[in-house]
């Protein structure tokens, strides 16, 4: 990895200054994905996964800040034990293959949500891949396991309320998993659903949203750019006035 100049941003057809400090991705659509192949779901999951890797280096190497991953809900709890095995194991397997660069390029990993609930293994393997990367300066790489975004607000409010009896909206954000990242600026969603599915709730409170049909195993970098082009041309007002095109 490395940071592009803003030429190079611009040879993409982005403005560097209009690149999203924080971006999230609903990364579905690796069940339809394998099935519309003929195959089984696991081999949806393991072309998910690969899709992974030249998404988080183009985040990192596009200059935006933060970037968050729903990689299991609290909701996928519901699934099989065969196919919550088979994530698991990708899992492992992911962080045990791409950790050393990762790492090597600065990127600072977290996981959000609750991991206790995991197999050892998977909390070990997480665990060590945070502690490795946590004094790491680059791309914050937040990764949701066994999240909601209730839970997270349950967590958080608890959490306030056991510092001050009156938490204001800042409390909250302090609280969040997610604090250092602060709100989502463009959240993604591939697999053609147009949902939020329990993520974020908070943070993506005005994030702009994108939603497209291709599914997570083929959104690739210049999947990427069509998402940051969109949010490029957004008018973000925020309750105000038009900014005159200015993001
Ligand atoms: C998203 O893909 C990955 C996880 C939820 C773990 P899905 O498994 O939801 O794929 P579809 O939506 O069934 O195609
Ligand atoms: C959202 O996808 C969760 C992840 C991508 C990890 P789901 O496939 O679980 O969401 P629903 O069931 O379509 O809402
Ligand atoms: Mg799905």
């Amino acid at each position: 990895m490395r940071k592009y100049s803003d030429r190079e941003i611009r040879a993409f057809g982005l403005d560097p200054a209009g690149i999203p400090k924080h971006i999230a991705i609903v990364m579905d659509g690796n069940g339809r994905w394998a099935t519309a192949k003929g195959l089984p779901r696991g081999a949806g999951h393991r072309a998910g996964v690969n899709a992974l890797r030249d998404i988080i280096r183009f985040t990192s190497d596009v200059g935006a800040e933060s970037l968050t991953i729903y990689a299991f809900s609290t909701e996928n709890r519901k699934r099989p034990k065969e196919e919550i095995g088979i994530l698991c194991g990708l899992l492992i397997e992911y962080f045990n293959r791409e950790i050393d660069e990762l790492h090597e390029n600065g990127v600072r990993i977290k996981s959000i949500g609750d991991l206790s609930w995991f197999p050892t293994a998977v909390q070990e393997t997480v665990r060590a891949a945070e502690e490795k990367t946590a004094q790491n300066p680059g791309l914050k790489l937040n990764i949701a396991l066994n999240y909601g975004g209730r839970a997270e607000l349950v967590r958080a409010m608890k959490l306030a309320f056991s510092k001050t009896d009156e938490p204001d909206e800042d409390a909250i954000s302090r609280n969040l998993y997610t604090a250092d990242s602060g709100d989502v600026d463009l959240l993604i969603r591939t697999g053609g659903d147009v949902r939020i599915s329990n993520f974020l709730l908070w943070q993506s409170a005005y994030a702009e949203l994108y939603f497209t049909d291709v599914k997570w195993p083929d959104f690739t970098r210049e999947e990427l750019i069509k998402a940051l082009k969109d949010f490029a041309s957004r008018d973000r007002r925020f309750g105000g006035l038009k900014t005159n095109g200015a993001k």
